[in-house]
């Protein structure tokens, strides 16, 4: 998740860019840039904060109209040429999305005589904007007016985009764009804004026009005109902005965990983007430096993670068990670090860190790799250390995540989890190009089936509210609800502060029962799958005991009512892909009530968001 802002009126554009990314950097900052167009286009570009762009930028940039660019890199490691704005001769733009068809564009550009500097997909817009207005890498003569070149270009694109586009010869004139990605106008007095969001500008103005999908906007002589695909003129509303600039940030939610949690939706999208094959029910992770051959040899899987990440690892020991057919272990940082582990350059270890920079994650995987083996790391952040010590990295695309509570990042850890164990298994001869498929339609629906949630979520807030007050909680899951049992647990506590064990269902009865009383939730992930009756059972264990059951269950199934007190409802899904859905069900359950107790949800007590020491 990036953040692009532009500018047309009459004030010189370069400190109102900077201005506009400072409040924009809470989407991302490990690089940024801007470009000035005066009588032809100043660009300014580096790693690092807004603050480090603004020490290079020369006094007094001349130049009332400009693009800007504040990065959180999903293609291509954090550096200066991979920043934006990115530039196609005398064409610049600046990007929020992804892409997904960007490698064979890339090619048929280099085929046709384009030169590319950055690693990055923003860059064959550049270059396809060039070819069309220009008619190609040599021409020199426009062939048609930029938003024909524009319209041109993004019917050739597939994925997400945000976009605003400069062009040298065409001063005055700044074209925007964007599907799948936010785009909003600010309507100032004789000039206009352009932003990922409108905490940019609401300083020079509270009108706010909220561009849609596929459409692309013009903006020049301090106003805006707005078009459909096909280039039909749009007439658009003004909305008065009433948030302030600290809710704007939340996008209007009122905590960023809230935020996170309603992102998923797209942030799991992200995640699987231009990774699923459908037809041939397979997965692409260019981004793997495994061979097929190690893939068939491996022996052994080790998983170190910490916290959240470590529950994530968990649900990958069971995918890669049952998929793959490979022994799966999963380690603490802080357990594997000062243990003797039997490992050697047979096993491959997979270290999942949203960070990237949690001490005891890496200093496990140093230890791993000093043993000789193979390790790759699932993370969220380019460029932090983790990306620096490991084989091979694939990236959640979740976009930064401000809430200490992982949420979004979680659900991404599992998608690209099941990527993995999905991959590895056909490349295993483990998994039938049938089962394959399925899998992946599945998998490719579960953004709408957590959007079913999230509309659904007040009768979670209901039963939040209702058990508030207890003093302890238990959560209990089977086989890949173990883990997600252990994760609501892990929400729960840490943003409540009330008392919360996840439990492996079957393991009640060897002791934690004592603990019931007529007081105590007890959340039973009891969705459709092979151990469904024996949850029943465990279900029924509990109410023996007086207990309270909050039951995570299908949305179809109507048997689970009769035994339980309160019934949270997930889209029927694939049996193994209901624990990315449970995992949100408990993700709600946790937020609201800490709601109702009052907690400091998005920065609880004695946590901090990354643990870089011991
Ligand atoms: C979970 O909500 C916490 N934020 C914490 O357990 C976290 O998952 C853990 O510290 C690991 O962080 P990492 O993924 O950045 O390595």
């Amino acid at each position: 998740m990036c953040g692009i802002v532009g500018y047309v009126g009459e004030k010189p554009a370069a400190p109102i860019l900077i201005d506009s990314l400072k409040k924009l950097e809470y989407r991302g900052y490990d690089s940024a840039g801007i470009c000035v167009l005066n009588d032809s286009l100043k660009t300014y570009k580096t790693t690092g904060k807004i603050v480090d762009l603004e020490s290079i930028l020369p006094q007094g940039i001349e130049g009332t109209i400009g693009i800007g660019h504040t990065r959180w890199a999903t293609h291509g490691k954090p550096n200066t040429v991979n920043s934006h704005p990115h530039l196609s001769r005398d064409i610049a733009v600046v990007h929020n999305g992804i892409i997904e068809n960007y490698l064979e564009l890339k090619e048929n550009l280099i085929g046709d005589g384009y030169i590319f500097k950055s690693e990055t997909d923003t860059e064959v817009i550049a270059h396809l904007l060039h070819s069309h207005l220009y008619g190609g890498s040599d021409g020199q003569s426009k062939k048609c007016d930029l938003i024909t070149a524009v319209q041109k270009t993004l019917r050739m694109l597939e994925g997400s985009y945000a976009i605003a586009v400069l062009c040298g010869s065409e001063p005055g004139l700044m074209i925007i764009a964007r599907k799948d990605s936010p785009l909003v106008v600010g309507i100032g007095d004789g000039e206009i804004f352009a932003a990922s969001d409108v905490t940019s500008f609401l300083q020079h103005t509270r009108n706010v026009v909220f561009v849609d999908d596929n459409e692309v906007a013009l903006i020049r002589n301090g106003s805006v005109e707005f078009f459909d695909a096909d280039g039909n003129p749009v007439t658009k509303e003004t909305t008065k902005i009433e948030w302030d600039i600290e809710a704007a940030e939340k996008a209007g939610y009122e905590h960023f965990m809230l935020k996170e949690i309603h992102e998923q939706a797209s942030s799991v999208h992200d995640t699987f983007a231009g990774k699923i094959s459908e037809m041939e029910g397979t997965v692409i992770l260019d981004e793997l430096n495994i061979s097929d051959e190690q893939i068939r040899h491996m022996s052994r899987i080790e998983i170190i993670a910490c916290g959240t990440s470590w529950n994530a690892g968990l649900v990958g020991k069971y995918l890669f068990e049952q998929l793959a057919g490979i022994h799966t272990d999963v380690d603490t940082g802080s357990e594997f670090r000062y243990g003797y582990p039997v490992v050697c350059g047979e096993v491959l270890t997979i270290a999942i860190t949203q960070s990237g920079e949690t001490a005891d994650t890496l200093a496990a995987v140093r230890g791993a790799r000093s043993y000789g083996c193979q390790a790759i790391a699932i993370t969220n952040v380019v460029g932090s250390t983790i990306t620096r010590e490991i084989d091979s990295v694939l990236y959640t695309r979740a976009g930064p995540e401000i809430g200490v509570a992982a949420t979004k990042s979680f659900t991404t850890q599992l998608i690209t989890l099941y990527m993995l164990a999905l991959k590895f298994a056909r490349i295993r001869g483990k998994m039938s190009a049938e089962d394959s498929k399925n899998l992946l339609v599945a998998l490719k629906k579960i953004p709408a089936d957590i959007q079913k949630i999230l509309n659904n979520k007040a009768v979670i807030q209901e039963c939040a509210r209702q058990f508030a007050d207890a003093e302890d909680y238990f959560f209990i899951g089977r086989h890949l609800n173990y883990p997600i049992a252990l994760e609501g647990a892990l929400k729960l506590k840490e943003i409540s502060y009330i008392h919360a064990e996840g439990y492996a269902a079957g393991e009640l009865k060897h002791g934690p029962l004592a603990l019931l009383t007529d007081k105590t939730p007890v959340v039973a992930i009891a969705t459709k799958g092979h151990t469904y009756d024996k949850m029943l059972s465990n279900i029924k264990e509990v109410k023996a005991r007086d207990a309270i059951v909050i039951a995570v269950a299908n949305k179809d199934d109507t048997e689970i009512e009769k035994y339980v007190d309160v019934v949270l409802r997930i889209p029927r899904t694939h049996e193994l892909l209901s624990p990315i859905l449970s995992s949100v069900v408990l993700q709600l359950l946790a937020y609201y009530t800490a709601l109702e107790r009052g907690c400091s949800i998005d920065k609880p007590r004695n946590l901090a968001k990354s643990v870089t020491v011991e």
